[in-house]
């Protein structure tokens, strides 16, 4: 690792670029997973019991379980392609979670970049149901290094500057964690997923016992919208009960899926009110034909109960204005799977709508996935789920469909578990990308209002010189922000906002209020008519 000179890095980045590595997932991105997800939702396929929090997060009796892993045997010396002369601590290894089953997840932790002793741990999801926390969180997101075409980059504004973060691939056969026992694919849902990462967490603790008692917080997006909720609400429950205290601080959701009716609606075609709000304020359904979909639909029930006319606004709006837009980022140019090269002008932030291609290019190669001391769970023969569906996987995938089909419960609001975790002194950030168009932030807006907080600090602009994004606190520690110019992916699309968001919900200061002068009397308003001769 002494090699000098601009080669070695050269060298590196060559050695990953295998050849026969390439895209087959139908849902190669989480919000495509989400949609497909909430739509069967909205056919009856998924138990949406919406009961008392204790029937949707049951007790249960958490296990300190044998592990073959250590410390030392999980941390990653090296990245293939990684910039060299980067003092950058990372581990990746397995816990089991499950002995009889033989379930096993995957993590990928890097510790803070400085104070490591005493920053917090930051728990990271994505979403799906069925997508990596690896791919997508780490590396095109906000870990210490992103994937490239040619290689791996270091990311300026990774999380680790505010502490340690623990990537989480979950529920098992989510991308690197499995089951032995194959019939666990097809009998996962919210509950198993919140009790098998705390199942995790607790045994990785172990692992790690110099993080015992520090400062805790669980982050996520998209469908993450109920991990990171459900994994709070457990770990309260579990504080209770006087087994491994875990040290909760707070939680932060972004672009989440927390009410579907404002989400994605109850319908298997078209969207929630708030989208289409969302789709005309940005101009891609004209002026009457929201009239008419405000006028005749009623979005609290199912869609085949609305009338005929909002039916039909409802479809061909939708389908017109989301068919032929890249929905996370909806002026990001397309990325169509048949063409490498971008549609048009310049990307956004920093979300390439390809970047997926790379990622799943890098985690398939065999000295990668070596690296991070992982493996790739393979059923090239495939294997029956309940609902027919061939679960064929013959390489790390970023999100697994098998998922979106065999889940088995899925509450259709996380409203009260969210005012469950506010009414124990637990922070809320929530946090939406003003251009996502799989879960805008007029959704999350709309279901914010339904937990009828007082607003402690009214709307206002939050940003240093340039305008970042806008920010309501409310009082009992819920903060909503927007991300300006941010897609689905907030960290992808805007990663020094991101960085700046999280930063200062983690260190409890003020998200800087934007200087902007609105005081009137300052203007010069002058009535005088100007006469144009
Ligand atoms: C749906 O989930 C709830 C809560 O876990 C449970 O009580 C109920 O029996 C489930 N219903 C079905 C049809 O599985
Ligand atoms: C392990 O998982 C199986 C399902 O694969 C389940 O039936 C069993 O109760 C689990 N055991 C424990 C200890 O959680
Ligand atoms: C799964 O099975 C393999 C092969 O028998 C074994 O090496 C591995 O330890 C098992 N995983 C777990 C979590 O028990
Ligand atoms: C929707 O229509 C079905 C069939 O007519 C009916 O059974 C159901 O109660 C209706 N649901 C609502 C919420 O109106
Ligand atoms: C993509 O762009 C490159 C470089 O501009 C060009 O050589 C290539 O022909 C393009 N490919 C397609 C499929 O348009
Ligand atoms: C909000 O958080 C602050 C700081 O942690 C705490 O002092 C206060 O009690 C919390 N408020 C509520 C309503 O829980
Ligand atoms: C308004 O504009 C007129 C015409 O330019 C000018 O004479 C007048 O002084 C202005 N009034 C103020 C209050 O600036």
């Amino acid at each position: 690792m002494m090699t000098s000179g601009n080669l070695f890095p050269l060298l590196l980045y060559v050695s990953f670029l295998c050849a026969g590595c390439f895209v087959s997932s139908s849902y190669a991105r989480q919000g495509d997973a989400l949609r497909v997800f909430m739509k069967l939702k909205a056919t009856g396929a998924v138990n949406t019991s919406d009961g008392i929090l204790n029937s949707i997060l049951p007790d249960f009796n958490p296990k300190l379980i044998p592990q073959d892993g250590s410390k030392d045997r999980d941390k990653i010396l090296q990245l293939p392609g990684q910039p060299p002369n980067l003092n950058i601590n990372q581990y990746g290894g397995y816990i089991t979670v499950n002995q009889t089953a033989g379930r096993a997840l995957y993590y990928y932790f890097v510790e803070a970049d400085s104070n490591k002793e005493t920053k917090p741990v930051l728990l990271w999801f994505n979403g799906g149901p069925g997508c990596s926390s690896l791919g997508f969180g780490a590396f095109e997101e906000l870990g210490p290094f992103l994937i490239r075409k040619d290689g791996l980059i270091q990311n300026p504004y990774s999380w680790n500057k505010l502490g340690s973060i623990l990537f989480l691939e979950s529920p098992a056969g989510v991308g690197f964690s499995y089951s032995n026992t194959t019939s666990d694919y097809t009998s996962t849902g919210d509950q198993r997923t919140a009790q098998d990462a705390y199942t995790f967490l607790i045994n990785w603790l172990e692992r790690f016992p110099e993080y015992k008692n520090r400062e805790f917080y669980i982050t996520g997006e998209s469908y993450a919208g109920h991990y990171v909720p459900e994994l709070a609400y457990t770990i309260l429950q579990q504080n209770n009960k006087g087994g491994t205290f875990i040290n909760l601080k707070g939680i932060s959701i972004g672009n989440p899926g927390i009410h579907q009716i404002d989400d994605v609606g109850l319908d298997s075609v078209g969207g929630s009110r708030a989208q289409f709000e969302f789709l005309w304020r940005h101009n891609l359904i004209p002026n009457d034909e929201w009239e008419t979909i405000q006028r005749t639909c009623d979005f609290n029930i199912p869609a085949p109960n609305r009338t005929e006319e909002c039916q039909i606004a409802i479809v061909l709006n939708y389908l017109r204005s989301t068919e032929n837009t890249d929905s996370y980022n909806i002026y990001n140019p397309m990325c169509y799977e048949d063409n490498t090269n971008l549609t048009s002008g310049p990307v956004l932030g920093t979300g390439d709508p390809c970047a997926h291609r790379n990622i799943v290019e890098y985690l398939n190669c065999p000295d990668v996935v070596e690296a991070l001391h992982a493996k790739i769970t393979r059923f090239d023969e495939g294997f029956q789920t309940r609902h027919g569906i061939i679960g064929q996987w013959d390489k790390w995938q970023g999100c697994r469909d098998v998922f979106l089909w065999e889940w088995l419960d899925s509450p259709i609001s996380i409203l009260p578990i969210i005012q469950h975790l506010l009414a124990h002194g637990t922070q809320v950030l929530v946090f939406s990308g003003d251009l996502d168009g799989v879960i805008p932030y007029t959704c999350t807006r709309d279901s914010i209002k339904r937990l009828q907080l007082v607003e402690h600090n009214k709307w206002h602009l939050w940003g240093n010189k340039e305008i970042s994004g806008s920010l309501v606190v409310y009082e009992g520690n819920l903060t909503f922000a927007t991300v300006r110019g941010a897609g689905h992916e907030v960290p992808l699309y805007q990663p020094r906002r991101a960085l700046e968001l999280l930063q200062s919900f983690i260190e409890g200061t003020r998200i800087p209020r934007a200087k902007i002068n609105e005081d009137l009397s300052d203007l010069e308003i002058n009535q005088t008519i100007i006469d144009y001769d």
